[in-house]
């Protein structure tokens, strides 16, 4: 069985991981030297063994990233057999196309990094676009938190849920949702401007009497997006409106930007732990690790 390594910022979700996996942990030291940069340290060894890393890339992205191709690229020279990328939040996911000439696609290079040092897995965690993974020249596997989710949203009772996804991409986790919750969905349009970033949702009629919506996505970033929906749901008469997510960056004002807009709870999941993590992705990510090791 594999070793699980992980640092201080992810060692709830890791040390979930590797219970899961009956496996050993390994912590990973980590200090920031007073000029920024960071010193990292395995506290044990694992020659000859495969070395799963669990890292999320969640803001400081940079620096979480700049670290984790670090840890991968020692753990070789340390001589591990393989190493496994675990990267539940994989920073600049979004960042996937060319949309305007002379873009700079940084969702390709983090995948060419990954692949210099030698990763031989990324698993990931609900990715912005599964196609954008493609190109990797690493294995990838993108491991889904809606089943989880799911039953998290099943506990709370709502009254006959509806679910929503605020634009068309994320229209495949809201039905995968609803057919857990044995209950309908549907999409929003939404556009984005690519120059200022400001995003506008097309308004819709929606018959929600007396029923709970849940708008779901997979980042909630400032909760614009959430705000923009939970007001079209508050006009259609949506009796509460709960917002879910995988990864719950909540970036300054979202919760109150979200709270503005009507949603009453916020749900998120321990890829970027916060306040509204209250679902754990560990099992999937264990499920996972348990397929492909
Ligand atoms: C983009 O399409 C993503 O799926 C999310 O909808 C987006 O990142 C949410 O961003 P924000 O919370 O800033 O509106």
């Amino acid at each position: 069985m594999a070793v699980i390594a992980f640092s201080q910022e992810c060692k709830s979700l890791g040390a979930r991981v590797a219970d899961e996996l009956q496996a050993r942990k390994i912590m990973i030291e980590s200090k920031i030297f007073p000029d920024g940069e960071s010193y990292l340290r395995f506290a044990a060894e694992f020659p000859g063994q495969d070395l799963v890393v669990i890292k999320s890339c969640f803001p400081q992205q940079d620096k979480r990233l700049v670290e984790l191709l670090f840890i991968l690229d020692a753990a070789r020279e340390l001589g591990a057999k393989r190493t496994i990328a675990v990267v539940p939040y994989l920073a600049y996911a979004r960042q996937d196309k060319r949309l305007r000439p002379g873009e700079v696609v940084s969702n390709s290079s983090v995948g060419r990094l990954l692949g210099a040092v030698g990763a031989d897995l990324l698993v990931t965690v609900d990715v912005h676009q599964k196609e954008s993974l493609k190109n990797y020249k690493t294995r990838t596997v993108n491991v889904s938190a809606m089943p989880l989710l799911a039953e998290y949203l099943k506990s709370m009772k709502l009254s006959q849920p509806y679910i929503l996804a605020p634009d068309k991409g994320a229209a495949a986790h809201a039905q995968l949702v609803a057919s857990i919750l044995k209950t309908d969905y549907t999409y929003l349009e939404k556009r984005r401007d690519r120059i200022t970033g400001q995003i506008v949702t097309d308004e819709r009629d929606l018959r929600l009497d007396c029923r709970d919506a849940v708008i779901l996505d997979d980042i909630i970033s400032t909760g614009s997006t959430i705000a923009n929906v939970a007001r079209i749901a508050e006009r259609c008469g949506a009796r509460k409106i709960v917002a879910a997510c995988t990864h719950a960056l909540l970036v300054g004002e979202a919760e109150v930007t979200m709270k503005r807009g009507g949603v009453t709870d916020v749900i998120g999941t321990d890829t970027i732990a916060s306040s509204v993590s209250r679902v754990s992705v560990a099992p999937a990510i264990a499920d996972s690790l348990r397929q492909h090791l």
